[in-house]
């Protein structure tokens, strides 16, 4: 998968104005925020932060947040959504949240990202987060278990079969051990990685397939032709259902998995 930053961004601007539907992103978020340990007074940055899954309910705690996104469109709809809610303690920067040369040094108490991770180059991201933390601070991220959720990978079988080969975008810290050693190798300590599955709402499963084909990890599948396209579209739903059917439990939830850590710097 490319985590070339406008790639990403092309990518989550078409799907800004359906990524609300995804209730189990702002649910998964809201645990995140919940894990985080976030208190009033403290400056939080959320990496990733999308249409502001995370954003809202950290600022609802009295944090004051940075939220960084590469997608215009996404922030576009966080602004909207703080806006409406009548939230001023978010500010919006549209950035690459791998690389924040503009933010301080030990700036910030928390850093948060919620299912984002897994389009940045690890390594050197948690370190320009470790870097932006205070010495005391808390890194806290969330993504997917390796082949979680399964209807990913049903798409992506669907995909073979019109010869397109898609990888799975949550492999690389699909385990708690990966995120730990990850952790570990950027300065991180007291790492903690907490396994929790997360239930699909009835709306996730309806844009399932809107998810899947707008995913930046399967922006391959955008070069079939129209025809194929509406094949494959109606071959993964059918597929879907049918699988949702017969196997409702492995199909109806996330594996999810929230990683913290602390920062402990000596950074004066
Ligand atoms: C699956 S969404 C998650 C959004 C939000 N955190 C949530 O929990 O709903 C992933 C977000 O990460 C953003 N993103 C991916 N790579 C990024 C990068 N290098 N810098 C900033 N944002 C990035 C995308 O634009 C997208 O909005």
């Amino acid at each position: 998968m490319s985590d070339d930053p406008d790639t990403i961004a092309a990518s989550f601007d078409q799907r800004a104005a359906t990524y609300h539907g995804n209730d189990w992103h702002r649910r998964s978020a809201e645990r995140l925020v919940e894990l985080g340990d976030i208190r009033a007074g403290m400056r939080v940055l959320d990496a990733g932060a999308g249409t502001g899954f995370a954003a809202l309910p950290a600022a609802r705690k009295g944090a004051s947040v940075v939220a960084v996104d590469v997608s215009r469109g996404m922030l576009a709809q966080a602004r909207e959504s703080a806006g409406a809610a009548g939230i001023d303690a978010i500010e919006f920067i549209e950035a690459d949240a791998t690389h924040l040369p503009q933010l301080d040094a030990g700036s910030f108490d928390r850093v948060i990202c919620a299912t984002a991770i897994h389009y940045m180059p690890v390594a050197r991201t948690l370190r320009e987060w470790r870097r932006l933390l205070r010495p005391d601070g808390r890194l806290g991220f969330s993504t997917m278990h390796a082949d979680s959720p399964k209807a990913a990978g049903l798409f992506r079988r669907c995909a073979a079969r019109f010869g397109v080969a898609l990888t799975d975008a949550s492999a690389v810290l699909g385990t708690p051990e990966a995120c730990r050693a990850e952790l570990a190798a950027a300065g991180f300590r007291a790492i903690d990685v907490i396994e929790e599955p997360i239930a699909f709402a009835p709306i996730d499963l309806s844009v399932a397939w809107e998810s899947n084909v707008r995913a930046p990890a399967n922006a391959a599948v955008l070069a079939l032709d129209e025809a194929a396209l509406v094949q494959l579209r109606a071959q993964y739903l059918r597929e879907l259902t049918a699988a949702v059917a017969t196997d409702r439990d492995a199909l109806v939830h996330v594996d999810m998995l929230y990683a913290l850590a602390s920062a402990v710097t000596d950074r004066g």
